[in-house]
């Protein structure tokens, strides 16, 4: 088969696109500077600072980096004062509505969806990739019982490095798939690890979301039937978690990717920085919020008050983004799922309507308002994760199998870039001057 590689790929953004307006100047001690601009094609408009310090002896400061652009991508945009959101340039609304999650990661890691024959030539490759050696089952065992399900996925992903090397291109290209396709087995069998039940094998007669839901939810001697609605519901799951252009895990996976590590080493230290309560593990926060609001009555106005309150230390976890000034276009669709897929399952889960009771009271105060913050992916998705039986330390593994193709796709773009190179930032040194040892 022969898959959508490198050459085929749509041509990105050029690698260097210098705007032919005026440079920007800039006047440092007397002396006057000008600095390219960049602009995409979005219309994004950024200073090239890479000779700056060489020409003026200043770096630029900005903790966060909420102001720095890392790279240039055409991957992912968003438009975080318009709520936009499109990968590759499909906007994200298209494809939660039509798309599978498997044409999504192939729009991602290469750059068009499959067309044609070519989706279900896809389908089965990944497919064929689904088994993990034996040998990786040992691994499971040397776990504690209650070990997070995020430790076991970084531990995996590292270990499959010691299977798979990169000797070459077609290595490399073909352990991203490996990775894809195995994610969703190591995912489900620290699942049944945690319940002790034994590993249920991934299918080939199965698509992706329908083999992962069996590996999940099926025992022996029993006959498990994927219900379409909880498929479509896990589906789109991912395919709204899928790529986030430069967040801390995938600036992090870009990170450890431009020392030239391996794939899998770079795909662990994702799921690491992923794991962060600020971040992906915001929807098992939310989840614990909401259960907390729920015991100690269900009042909401006590939550919205302490995290207004600084000194509290708490936080309305699922509210707040660094990019999405206004709504997150996919909090939007998550909640209309969340309605949706609760009465197509016939559950009824209180916490839903507490999540909607604390949207509703900080979108009404001016403390949220001001610092424009709404609800984020988090907010609602673990209503979702809960309603098809997904636990609550594994929503944050969740996240992470539908982050994988963007990951790997931003992985790819850097690898694939002739203009990448090792990422090493700069700093302002703040300590003591120099004094002999006495
Ligand atoms: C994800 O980058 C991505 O794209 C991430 C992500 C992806 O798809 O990859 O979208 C996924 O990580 C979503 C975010 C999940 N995290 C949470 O829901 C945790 C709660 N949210 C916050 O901690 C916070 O909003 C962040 C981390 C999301 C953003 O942090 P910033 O941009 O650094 O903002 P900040 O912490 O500087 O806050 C600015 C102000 C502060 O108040 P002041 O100092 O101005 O008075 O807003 C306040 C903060 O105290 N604030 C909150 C708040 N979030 C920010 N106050 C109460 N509750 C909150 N949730």
């Amino acid at each position: 088969m022969e898959l959508v590689t490198g050459s085929r790929e749509r041509p990105s953004a050029s690698p260097d696109r210098k705007a032919d307006m005026q440079n920007a100047k800039l006047i440092l001690d007397g002396k006057e500077y000008e600095l390219p601009i960049v602009v995409g094609t979005e219309n994004e408009k950024a200073f090239d600072c890479q000779k700056l310090r060489d020409t003026t002896g200043y770096v630029t400061m900005d903790p966060g980096y909420g102001n720095t652009g890392a790279c240039q991508s055409s991957i992912t945009f968003i438009d975080g004062e318009k709520g936009i959101l499109r990968y590759r340039g499909y906007p994200i609304d298209d494809l939660a509505e039509r798309a599978s999650f498997l044409e999504v990661a192939h729009l991602l890691m290469y750059g068009e969806l499959p067309a044609g024959g070519q989706r279900l030539e896809w389908q089965n490759y990944v497919t064929r990739h689904t088994l993990l050696h034996e040998d990786m089952k040992k691994f499971f065992e040397g776990f504690p019982r209650h070990a997070h399900p995020m430790a076991i996925l970084a531990a995996m992903f590292s270990s499959l490095s010691t299977f798979y090397p990169e000797n070459n291109e077609t290595d490399l290209e073909q352990n991203m798939v490996r990775l894809l396709a195995k994610a969703p087995t190591i995912a489900a069998f620290s699942y049944k690890k945690s319940v002790g039940q034994p590993f249920i094998y991934p299918r080939n007669d199965l698509d992706y979301c329908s083999n992962f839901l069996h590996m999940m939810f099926a025992v022996p001697a029993q006959t498990y039937t994927v219900s379409p609605a909880v498929h479509d519901a896990l589906n789109l799951l991912l395919i709204l978690h899928a790529d986030h252009e430069q967040n801390c895990s995938t600036s992090t996976v870009r990170m450890v990717g431009s020392s030239r590590a391996n794939l899998f080493a770079s795909m662990a230290a994702g799921v690491s920085a992923l794991w962060g309560p600020l971040h992906g593990g915001a929807n098992q926060e939310v989840i614990e919020m909401l259960e907390g609001i729920r015991d100690a009555g269900g009042n909401v106005a006590n939550a919205v008050a302490a995290a207004k309150d600084k000194a509290s230390g708490f936080r309305l976890m699922g509210f707040g983004h660094r990019v999405y000034k206004n709504f997150d276009p996919r909090a939007k669709i998550l909640k209309k799922a969340a309605d949706r897929v609760l009465v197509e399952l016939g559950v009824r889960d209180p916490l839903l309507d507490i999540a909607k009771a604390l949207e509703e009271a900080a979108l009404n105060d001016p403390y949220f308002v001001e610092r424009k913050l709404y609800p984020n992916v988090d907010f609602y998705s673990g209503i979702i994760y809960r309603a098809i039986g997904i636990p609550t330390d594994m929503f944050t593994v969740m996240f992470a199998l539908g982050r994988l193709p963007g990951w790997i796709a931003h992985w790819r773009e850097q690898r694939h870039d002739p203009k990448a190179r090792i990422n090493r930032p700069r700093q302002i040194y703040t300590g003591p001057t120099l004094r002999r040892f006495v």
